[in-house]
């Protein structure tokens, strides 16, 4: 860094130096300044020098072209200041969840950028537990229904074996009701794995394009079966979002199979992927039978179904995944027409 003077570059050093926040100065990827509090972060000794390390020694791989993003826009003055979001490993290899300003750092001779870097472990501990207990919250609503919603089907298990017992004869339509039954407990406790499982928000950047496409595989038979056309309208560009790829696929699993059960038969299900500056947009799309007016209100609400084997715990799971990878889920539909339910997700810039 050049300056008027020593004293003055010396002098603000040292208030630097005092900063709580970690700061370090890079010139491209290369490392030319760290404060006292970078070092303690990245566990190094408060007097070592950390001048001429690359900056990808302490951030994970694919989380660089996210960097390098803001140091270009930065660089090139396309933007003053830049936020990003990503966990760092310091030299003893612990990774800490933490939050980048970079700045524009003037100077005569060369392009610099600051860097100031905010752990938000405690943050990220808080939100955990909040959304923790705003998922027990559901599970305390859900409870009263699931309780009845499970009590039905055992009653019904409970009279026909009570009945084959008291006949001492196997009777296959009484097993075939028991069959029934049980598999309708088995759906309710499966969608409502999701909200027992211990919490897995350590997002990462997954690629939404990849997720449907491997969701559309898994009903390419039943679609041939029922004569209905599956139509993937994407450029072939990934869509990256933060997110739990497993509950993603969740959610494309929900939409897919009751776009599939609206149309009951020949029809087209379209699936369209497309960017907008800020949001990776995926909208699904059936020529089925529409969603009536006067139910329109109750989509997502548990328990709410049309459907004679239906949970009417589908939309609801959907509706709480995608809320928890802060997304929006938009309905459109017409009745004998068809529905198209549009989500967004906040987008992750690559490059
Ligand atoms: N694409 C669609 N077209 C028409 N109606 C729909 C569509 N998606 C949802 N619905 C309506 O919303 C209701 C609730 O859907 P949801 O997915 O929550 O439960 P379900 O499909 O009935 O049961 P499950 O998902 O457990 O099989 C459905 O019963 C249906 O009436
Ligand atoms: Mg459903």
């Amino acid at each position: 860094m050049s300056s008027n003077s020593n004293s003055t570059e010396f002098d603000f050093k040292k208030m630097i130096d005092l900063v709580m926040d970690a700061i370090l100065i890079l010139s491209g990827d290369e490392i030319v300044y760290s404060n006292r509090a970078a070092n303690r972060l990245l566990s190094f000794d408060e007097h070592t020098s950390l001048c001429g390390l690359p900056i990808g020694m302490f951030v994970d791989p694919l989380d660089m072209p996210l960097i390098h993003a803001s140091l270009n826009k930065i660089c090139c003055r396309q933007s003053d200041t830049e936020s990003v979001q990503l966990s760092i490993h310091s030299s003893n290899n612990v990774q800490i969840p933490v939050e980048i300003a970079l700045f524009y750092f003037p100077d005569e001779d060369q392009s610099l950028v600051q860097l100031t870097i905010r752990d938000v472990s405690n943050r990220k501990e808080a939100e955990e537990s909040m959304i923790q207990s705003e998922k027990l919250s559901v599970i305390g609503e859900l409870s009263a229904g699931i309780l009845h919603e499970i009590r039905n089907p055992l009653t019904s298990i409970k009279g026909f074996l009570q009945l084959m017992q008291t006949t001492e004869k196997l009777n296959q339509d009484y097993l075939d009701i028991i069959m029934r039954e049980i598999e309708q407990i088995e759906k309710i406790t499966s969608e409502l794995l999701y909200f027992t499982k211990p919490k897995s928000e350590h997002f990462s950047q997954v690629d939404l394009s990849n997720i449907v496409n491997e969701t559309l595989q898994l009903f390419e038979s039943q679609a041939v079966n029922l004569n209905t056309q599956m139509i993937l309208d994407s450029d072939g560009a990934s869509h990256f979002i933060l997110g739990d790829k497993t509950q993603l696929k969740q959610v494309f699993v929900n939409l897919i199979k009751n776009a599939l059960e609206a149309i009951h038969g020949h029809g087209t299900i379209t699936i369209r992927l497309t960017s907008s500056e800020q949001y990776e947009k995926v909208l699904i799309q059936d020529t089925g039978s529409g969603i009536p007016q006067h139910i329109f209100n109750n989509l997502g609400k548990s328990f709410f179904t049309t459907k004679e084997t239906g949970t009417g715990l589908g939309l609801m799971v959907t509706y709480t995944i995608v809320k928890n990878h802060k997304g929006t889920v938009n309905v459109t539909s017409k009745e004998h027409c068809g529905t198209t339910f549009h989500l967004s997700f906040p987008k992750v810039t690559t490059k």
